[in-house]
């Protein structure tokens, strides 16, 4: 099989009352640990690059070690490049072999978006790829760029049919309280998404596919493992995974979630070194790290995006 786009993906997403999971993908044992735990439970995939992950491992070896993902599961996988910020940085992804791009234009203003979104959809089109677009502001870091809760806004529904119109986006992402990192919530703050946004936006643009960026949930687990083992993180907390089920029941049909397949690996890392101070084979330490990847993609398949089975 060769690598898909996400129209297919979506349309069943939409109509089945599930999301596909989008994981971000930085080298070897992260891409085996996300297709190995969807494998076991028959799901289709995204995997994203950002352009920090492709600065550090490299376009071709992702693309290639993508490739060797598809030839051993034998999954439907769509390579998207996640938070692509110029048309050039779009339009190398789509000539270097990826099905889907992200023009992130949300820190322009909605005129600016709209003739940036434009020109990236034009050229992927032509190309036979898939465009998400994006519309409101998330809080956190992405791509070393760190909004704050201040400059963060939700999307406002009144612009979306418009936005969508205008620019020929496949999908779109919007903001309705989620936000990049580790640090969603303040320790005493309760989580809340916005779902009277997304209901407004799922009415205006009926049967669209909806896209929610920073939706890790922060397992509390993961966080106390790595204070547990000399780490020194502050009260961590993230979306609940019964709102983000929810979601993806409505139109929301892609999850992105990188936070905390980092936070899994790492807790492992942390707890195997300090079990075992004197080993020094990165093949001893990679291989629990990759095996708690799979097992938080697999948690997160069942328990948050319901696309288990779906491949
Ligand atoms: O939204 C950002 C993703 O978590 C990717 O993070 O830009 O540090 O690779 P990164
Ligand atoms: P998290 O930081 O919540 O995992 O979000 C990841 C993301 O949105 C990637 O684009
Ligand atoms: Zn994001």
């Amino acid at each position: 099989m060769a690598l898909v786009t996400t129209t297919e993906m979506f349309k069943k997403a939409y109509e089945g009352g599930y999301a596909i999971g989008a994981f971000n993908v930085n080298n070897m044992e992260i891409i085996q640990g996300i297709t190995e735990g969807a494998k076991e439970v028959n799901a289709p995939l995204i995997l994203q690059v950002s352009s920090g992950a492709r600065k550090y491992a490299n376009h071709t070896y992702l693309v290639k070690l993508v490739e060797a993902a598809i030839i051993e599961t034998n999954l439907p996988i769509a390579l998207h490049l996640d938070h692509g910020d110029t048309f050039e940085l779009c339009k190398s992804c789509i000539d270097g072999g990826f099905t889907s791009v992200m023009i992130d234009g949300s820190h322009h203003s909605f005129e600016d978006n709209i003739a940036l979104t434009k020109q990236v959809v034009d050229y992927a089109h032509a190309h036979g790829v898939v465009v998400e677009g994006e519309l409101g502001r998330l809080a956190g870091i992405e791509d070393a760029v760190n909004v704050s809760a201040e400059d963060a806004s939700y999307t406002n529904p009144a612009q979306v049919e418009e936005f969508v119109a205008k620019t020929g986006v496949d999908s779109l992402a919007i903001a309705i309280g989620t936000s990049h990192g580790a640090y969603k919530f303040k320790p005493g703050q309760k989580p809340q998404l916005r779902f009277d946004i997304l209901k407004e936006v799922e009415k205006r643009l009926p049967g669209f596919p909806i896209v929610l960026h920073g939706a890790s949930s922060v397992i509390p687990e993961f966080v106390e493992m790595i204070n547990a083992h000399g780490g020194k993180m502050p009260d961590a907390i993230g979306i609940p995974e019964d709102m983000l089920r929810e979601a993806a029941k409505m139109a929301v049909c892609k999850i992105n979630i990188d936070s905390d397949l980092r936070l899994a690996m790492t807790a492992t890392i942390r707890k195997y070194f300090d079990e075992n101070p004197s080993h020094f084979d990165p093949r001893q330490y990679l291989s629990p790290a990759r095996a708690a990847i799979k097992d938080m993609v697999k948690r997160k398949i069942v328990n948050v995006l319901g696309c288990d089975g779906k491949a």
